[in-house]
């Protein structure tokens, strides 16, 4: 992930990369990487994995790209506030999207939203992917989030998403692809590269970034990543 400890110590890949292999010897964990707990989905374990954490570099490529505009966004799968709190801290409304309490808390709990919170430039939900109902909006963030969607509703999820957003308006995030460890698991979302592409038809693709490669952690805590970063404007 990219600010993730794991991939965020190694260097990017050049745009479009495919198959990058960076020369990195595996080793050991000395504790489960967060990884491990979004695997089996142990939200809370993954939380407190990731505490501290910056905003994710999409989501600050995303804010950087609209220059001294600020909207309106939604923060899909908003985890502990992390992507949140950098979008209220640029100016922006948000509505963040998280259906596990552990999330909402901690999100709750950063001064910043909460003042937000009080002020009404910040709103919570609970709905999941399925339940969200999104408004016409500026962002729509989703950090790692939609891989999470049920493969069942994933069409009809992203379908609203692209509608959601604004022409001029934008989305950052992550997908998975379809060489990752993980895509052998029923219940969760990966693409192809073609399958992404046809995801963003509508959309200018300003950043992509392909990883394709091995985790840096030897034994339990190993995996294949394959994630496509991305940040892409509404024609
Ligand atoms: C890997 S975490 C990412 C959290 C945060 N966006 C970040 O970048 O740190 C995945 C998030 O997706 C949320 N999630 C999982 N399944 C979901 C679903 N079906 N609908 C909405 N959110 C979901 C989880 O609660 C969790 O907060």
């Amino acid at each position: 992930m990219s600010t993730h400890p794991d991939p965020s110590s190694l260097p990017p890949a050049p745009p479009g990369a495919a198959h990058a292999t960076p020369n990195v010897p595996p080793v050991p964990a000395l504790k489960p990487p967060a990884h491990m707990a979004a695997l089996v989905r142990d939200w809370p374990t993954y939380f407190a994995r990731v505490e501290g954490e910056p905003p994710r570099q999409t989501l600050l490529d995303a804010c950087a790209a609209f220059g001294a505009t600020a909207g309106l966004a939604a923060d899909l799968g908003a985890g502990d506030g992390r992507d949140t709190q950098a979008m209220l801290e640029r100016g922006w409304r948000v509505i963040a999207f998280e259906p596990h309490p552990e999330g909402r808390s901690r999100l709750a709990a950063r001064p910043l939203c909460q003042a937000a919170l009080r002020d009404g430039r910040l709103e919570l939900r609970s709905d999941d992917f399925d339940a969200m109902r999104l408004p016409a909006l500026d962002l729509v963030n989703a950090s790692f989030s939609l891989p999470f969607c049920p493969p069942r509703l994933w069409a009809g999820v992203w379908a609203r998403v692209r509608a959601s957003i604004r022409p001029g308006g934008r989305f950052a995030g992550q997908l998975f692809g379809d060489r990752d460890s993980w895509s052998t698991l029923e219940d969760r979302v990966h693409l192809t590269r073609a399958e992404v592409l046809d995801c963003f038809a509508d959309f200018v693709l300003e950043h992509l970034r392909e990883e394709d490669r091995p985790s840096k952690y030897e034994g339990e805590g190993h995996k294949h990543w394959h994630v496509f970063h991305l940040v892409a404007r509404k024609r």
